[in-house]
């Protein structure tokens, strides 16, 4: 074993997951948070209670820890480069850079070779304007930064839908306006890059989203092998363009022909990666923490079709319900208060095999 501490910036629910994976293989955790007593930090050694940025408390994580990584994406770009001159952090930096911006993000997409929605830049009524111009009328525009389950857009469906005030309607803050994708279904993949250069994939998940927000994750996901394949080629792509290490989460959408568009990249452990915990002998948090350790990553392959359902706000009643049936994995997120919108938790259901 290289690394014994292991530092995870972000307090969410993510880095609880991450936390209880390196535990059982003898890590310790220590995690970045403002908020006390996070969802992460109940799962780890050692919480620092400090803005992301704080240089004094960054100081302390590099210098407590063997290796850091993260559980969002926006992690202050500064504070991760702060950390890399005294300690390894994985995923490198500058995946963080990449994934932050969506613009940055498609323009680096399209350069691995990766089609994405066609966009344009916004940063004016009349730049909202004419790009809706060229899309006739339909688009999905979206702050360019800190967005996250469908926070911070809005849809054009056609030339009817007015654009009047959007650009300020939406903080008057620097805009993308992507055209909108006609897809069948959402897909995501998620894969892991060890030390080495060795990939490994998990199979693709169905995503469904309900408000923006992911709803279920259904594995094996309705596609043709050859779409299928096109998603991993795709992380394999990414993933030596950045010479990664960790987990990434990646969003495409399906159009009618089976043809891929990628959406965006969470260079992290994602949301639509949970069900690997169920269904596969490593998960996804485990993956993660292998790849950063510079362990041999664990095989992605699953031992059964499951359907992830996240826990949204009043979804947590339904616990008891979910706790008494048989095949499924309950997993909480300590947080209190069931706000609308905040996740409380994910179930995934594993499907039985037919017996013959
Ligand atoms: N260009 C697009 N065309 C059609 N639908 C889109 C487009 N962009 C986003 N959506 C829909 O909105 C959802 C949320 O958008 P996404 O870019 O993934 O934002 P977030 O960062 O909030 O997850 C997507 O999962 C998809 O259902
Ligand atoms: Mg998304």
């Amino acid at each position: 074993m290289t690394s014994r501490t292991i530092g995870i910036i972000g307090g969410g629910q993510l880095g609880r997951m991450l936390a209880a994976a390196a535990g059982r293989l003898n890590f310790r955790t220590i995690i970045l948070e403002p908020q006390a007593d996070c969802p992460a930090a109940q799962f780890a050694n050692r919480q620092i209670v400090a803005a992301y940025d704080d240089r004094q408390a960054l100081a302390e994580l590099a210098a407590s820890c063997d290796v850091v990584t993260y559980e969002f994406e926006n992690v202050p770009v500064d504070a991760a480069a702060i950390l890399a001159l005294s300690v390894p952090v994985y995923p490198p930096p500058t995946a963080l850079e990449v994934a932050q911006d969506r613009i940055t993000e498609k323009a680096f997409l399209n350069r691995c070779g990766i089609p994405t929605a066609r966009y344009h830049a916004v940063d004016s009524q009349a730049d909202l304007e004419a790009a809706l111009t060229d899309f006739a009328g339909a688009g999905v525009l979206k702050t360019r930064r800190m967005g996250y389950d469908g926070k911070g857009q809005r849809v054009f469906r056609s030339a009817e839908d007015s654009p009047g005030g959007a650009f300020a309607a939406l903080g008057g803050v620097p805009l993308i306006l992507e055209s909108l994708v006609p897809f069948t279904r959402e897909i995501s993949v998620i894969a892991a890059r060890g030390m080495g250069g060795k990939v490994a994939c998990y199979d693709p998940a169905e995503n469904v989203h309900c408000d923006g927000i992911l709803d279920t994750s259904t594995i094996p996901a309705a596609i043709s092998d050859a779409t299928a394949e096109a998603a991993r080629s795709a992380a394999e792509k990414l993933l030596a363009a950045l010479d990664y290490v960790g987990v990434v989460g990646i969003e495409f959408f399906v159009l009618p022909d089976g043809d891929l568009v990628a959406n965006e990249i969470a260079p992290r452990v994602h949301n639509s990666g949970h069900w690997t915990e169920a269904a596969c002998v490593v998960s996804q948090f485990e993956q993660h923490i292998r790849a950063i350790a510079a362990l041999p990553l664990g095989d992605p392959a699953r031992h059964s079709d499951c359907i992830m359902t996240n826990l949204i706000g009043d979804d947590i009643d339904s616990v008891p319900a979910w706790l008494s049936r048989p095949n499924v994995l309950v997993h909480l997120y300590g947080k209190t208060e069931a706000r609308p919108g905040r996740k409380m938790g994910h179930v995934t259901e594993l499907k039985s095999e037919e017996k013959p």
